[in-house]
Order: structure tokens, then C-alpha cells, then sequence
């Protein structure tokens, strides 16, 4: 039996069950929050990860890990975790801390993030790790040109949603790579959102109507973009994906793999199922939830959980207790 069939006995009470892995590295990464360092922060992501990931009843291999890039901790691509002997065997798309420099600075829009899918349903971007990115909501689905100049998508954009391009939000990271494209946003007459990391929560936000942003565009990183991607297909958004290489030696690794980077590849290339299921636990407050709250008894967490197929989308508080000591 192929795995996709069996993956679809989960049901959408699977992604309760998952909630409990980002939950787990959202509150590990807490006693992190503002303590300047990046990589700690990361560390106990990963392994409270690893840990909730190897508790789970089903089995699954790391295809989109993050760290690589950074050289920071991570669950390696290939790892597999969980019941091995399980008939359910998933690919499995991880960013235990989301915006580490958030983390290490104490500010907003850290979070933990996974998505699972039936195995070799996911994208494998081989040694590219940055991405160019479009993200928009399902009113743009299958009308965005991305070789188009941008003020032809913000048209589009503009006319799918009924709104006039001066009333449209883009989010950017502000990186020095982005200084055209900002100039290009600005140009056509829309607002750029400028956040110096996090394009997970911007491309979010890009699908979800009334969210206050209205596409996302630029070059992030590619597990970011896959796990986007994700997402995005189960809430019926836009999402194309470029390979962009920006480090000599990623640049070097990507031409001998033999990858194409002037290929856009849509949401359904980079998912190829809607048997996805995906939940991201804040750990600081965030625009789409609130981070992790601690008191001496409990600590309190947010998940936005989108289950596959139907896309059904809850953001669930839990009020976890305390174990003494910790
Ligand atoms: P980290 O969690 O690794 O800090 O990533 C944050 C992030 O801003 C991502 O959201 C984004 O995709 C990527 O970094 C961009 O990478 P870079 O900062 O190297 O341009």
C-alpha cells in the first residue's frame, strides 16, 4: 500500500498530536529569550524537538531540517525519528526556533515550527539554502507571473483582492539584498513591512486574508520556504519558490548539484500532498499568536495548527502545569 493511503487514516486529529512537538521546543527555548545567545536558544529547540518527535507513534525522516546554513544545531537532514516500524512514515520539515536572533534579542515573532507529509511528498532543495520567495492569499492563486516585474504582480495583486496598490502590504526582510526590490514596492506605490528575520510569519500572514500583509517577497531561506509552502497549500494561498543561492560556496554546491535556479516552482512542487499537517507554537509574541507565558505553577502556550486535507485552521491555547524544578 502506498504510503499516502495509509497516511490518510490520521485525519485532522493527527495535527493535535503534533501541536505537542513545537510546544515542547517552544517552552525549552523560553529560558532563552533575550540571553544574547543565538545558539542555546537553538540547542534546546532542537532537542526538546527530537525528544516529542522520537515519542511519537509514527515514523518519520527529516527531510527540511534548518541549521545547516547558520552551522547552528539542528536535526540533520536524513534523521529519522519516531516509530520506525510504524506503517505511518512521514517527511518531516522542521525549524525548532524560527527567527534565532528574535530568540537571543528578547523581541517578537520567534516561534517553533514543523510540518509533517506522507513520505517523499516533500521538496528536497539539495545544498541550497536560500530561496526566492512569493507568498500571497488564494485570491492570487495561479495568477502571479514571478518572472513578472514586481510592479505587474502588485497589479495583480491589487486587482484579485479589490484593493488599490497603495493600500497593499508587502513583507520584506531587511536585508541589504532586498534594497532594489524595496525601491521597486515603493515605486509601484504599496507599503513594505520590513522585519529583519522571520519569513515564515510573513509568508503566513501573506496567505491568511485580513491578516494585515498581503504577499510576501524576497530571499529567505529554503527550509523556510518549504515548510511555507506547506502551509500554504492547505490554506489555499499562493507560494512559488525559486532556488537563489547567495553563499560562494552554496553557489558552487547548487551549479555542481546540477539545479536549475532560474525555475519558479509552485506550491504543488514544493508539497506534493495535501495530507500535510502543520503547527507552529509561538515562543515569543508574535503578530499571528503570543509566545510562551510562565508562572511558578503553569505555562501557557499558542499553536496555529492547519490539518491537511480540508485545511482546517485553529490556534489553540494550553495551559501546561509546571513539573517542580523546571
Ligand atoms: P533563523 O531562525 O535561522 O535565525 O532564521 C530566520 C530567518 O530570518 C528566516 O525567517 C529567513 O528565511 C532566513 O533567516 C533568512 O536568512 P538570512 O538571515 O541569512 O538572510
Amino acid at each position: 500500500m502506498d504510503s499516502t493511503l495509509r497516511n490518510a487514516d490520521c485525519g485532522p486529529s493527527f495535527v493535535y498530536a503534533l501541536r505537542g512537538v513545537t510546544e515542547a521546543a517552544a517552552r525549552a527555548a523560553y529560558d532563552w529569550i533575550g540571553r544574547g545567545d543565538k545558539n542555546q536558544g537553538d540547542l534546546a529547540g532542537v532537542e526538546a524537538m527530537r525528544d516529542a518527535l522520537n515519542d511519537m507513534p509514527v515514523g518519520g525522516t527529516v527531510v527540511i531540517g534548518e541549521g545547516e546554513k547558520d552551522e547552528a544545531p539542528e536535526l540533520y537532514k536524513g534523521e529519522e525519528l519516531g516509530d520506525r516500524s510504524s506503517v505511518l512514515q512521514f517527511d518531516i520539515a522542521v525549524d525548532p526556533v524560527e527567527g534565532t536572533s528574535y530568540l537571543a534579542k528578547g523581541m517578537t515573532n520567534a516561534m517553533a515550527v514543523i510540518a509533517m507529509a506522507p513520505r517523499g511528498s516533500m521538496f528536497d532543495p539539495g545544498p541550497a539554502f536560500y530561496m526566492e520567495k512569493f507568498a500571497g492569499p488564494a485570491a492570487v492563486r495561479g495568477k502571479i507571473d514571478p518572472k513578472a516585474p514586481v510592479a505587474e504582480k502588485l497589479k495583480v495583486l491589487g486587482e484579485a483582492l479589490d484593493k488599490p496598490i497603495s493600500e497593499l502590504t508587502v513583507y520584506v526582510l531587511e536585508k541589504p539584498r532586498h534594497k532594489e526590490l524595496v525601491s521597486r514596492i515603493h515605486a509601484a506605490g504599496a507599503r513594505v513591512a520590513l522585519y529583519p528575520a522571520g519569513d515564515v510569519a510573513g509568508a503566513l500572514m501573506a496567505a491568511i486574508p485580513d491578516s494585515g500583509i498581503d504577499a510576501l517577497m524576497g530571499t529567505g531561506g529554503t527550509p523556510e520556504g518549504v515548510i511555507s509552502a506547506c502551509a500554504i497549500r492547505l490554506l489555499g494561498g499562493e507560494f512559488l519558490g525559486r532556488l537563489d543561492p547567495q553563499l560562494p560556496s552554496e553557489i558552487i554546491a547548487v551549479r555542481e548539484a546540477g539545479l536549475d535556479t532560474s525555475k519558479w516552482y509552485g506550491v504543488d512542487e514544493l508539497i506534493r500532498s495535501d495530507e500535510v499537517y502543520f503547527c507552529a507554537t509561538g515562543i515569543t509574541t508574535g503578530l499571528l499568536f503570543e509566545g510562551v507565558e510562565r508562572t511558578c505553577s503553569q505555562e501557557r502556550t499558542q499553536t496555529l495548527m492547519i490539518a491537511g486535507p480540508g485545511g482546517e485552521r485553529q490556534i489553540l491555547t494550553t495551559w501546561h502545569p509546571r513539573v517542580a524544578g523546571k
